[in-house]
């Protein structure tokens, strides 16, 4: 199998595995980084968001030979004590409730926020449409978003 080399949250990385190997697996099954969730495997759930060249992008669809030296940021590397401006406002209005998505859901929220500080309830309704929530939270992910947009 083919070997490489990866850039994950400011460490570098290196694994063997098949070129169509998903970074999803990578981070997971590779490298123990178990923050970023698999949900359905095929991009429409959210729950594997990580940043990519700053961008959320769902993980499971990108291909580990695609990446190259381009950083990779999850969960475990958004900031270094959990205090991330959405993680503390996460915490302030509770947000999870089983939490699975939750990982997904705040990477997703970060970049909403890189590209777009202030963002309209319209534009946090469509930034985060495609991150699904089975336990219904998205009234507190909206409202800690805008908290987040606040700070
Ligand atoms: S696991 Fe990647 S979008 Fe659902
Ligand atoms: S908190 Fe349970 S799936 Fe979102």
């Amino acid at each position: 199998m083919p070997e490489y080399k990866l850039r994950i949250n400011g460490t570098s990385y290196s694994v063997d595995v098949d070129s169509d190997t998903p970074l999803l697996w990578v981070l997971r099954d590779e490298l123990n980084l178990l923050g970023t969730k698999f949900g359905c495997g095929i991009g429409q759930c959210g729950a594997c968001t990580v940043h990519f060249q700053g961008a959320a992008v769902r993980s499971c669809l990108i291909e580990v030979s695609t990446i190259g030296i381009s950083e990779i940021t999850t969960i475990e590397g958004l900031s270094e004590d959990g205090d991330h401006p959405v993680q503390k406002a996460w915490l302030e209005h509770d947000v999870p409730q089983c939490g699975y998505c939750q990982s997904g859901q705040i990477m997703n929220a970060a970049a909403l926020l890189i590209e777009n500080p202030k963002p309209t309830d319209k534009d946090i309704d469509n930034a985060m449409s495609g991150n699904i929530c089975r336990c219904g939270t998205y009234v507190r992910i909206k409202q800690a978003i805008k908290t987040a947009s606040n700070q």
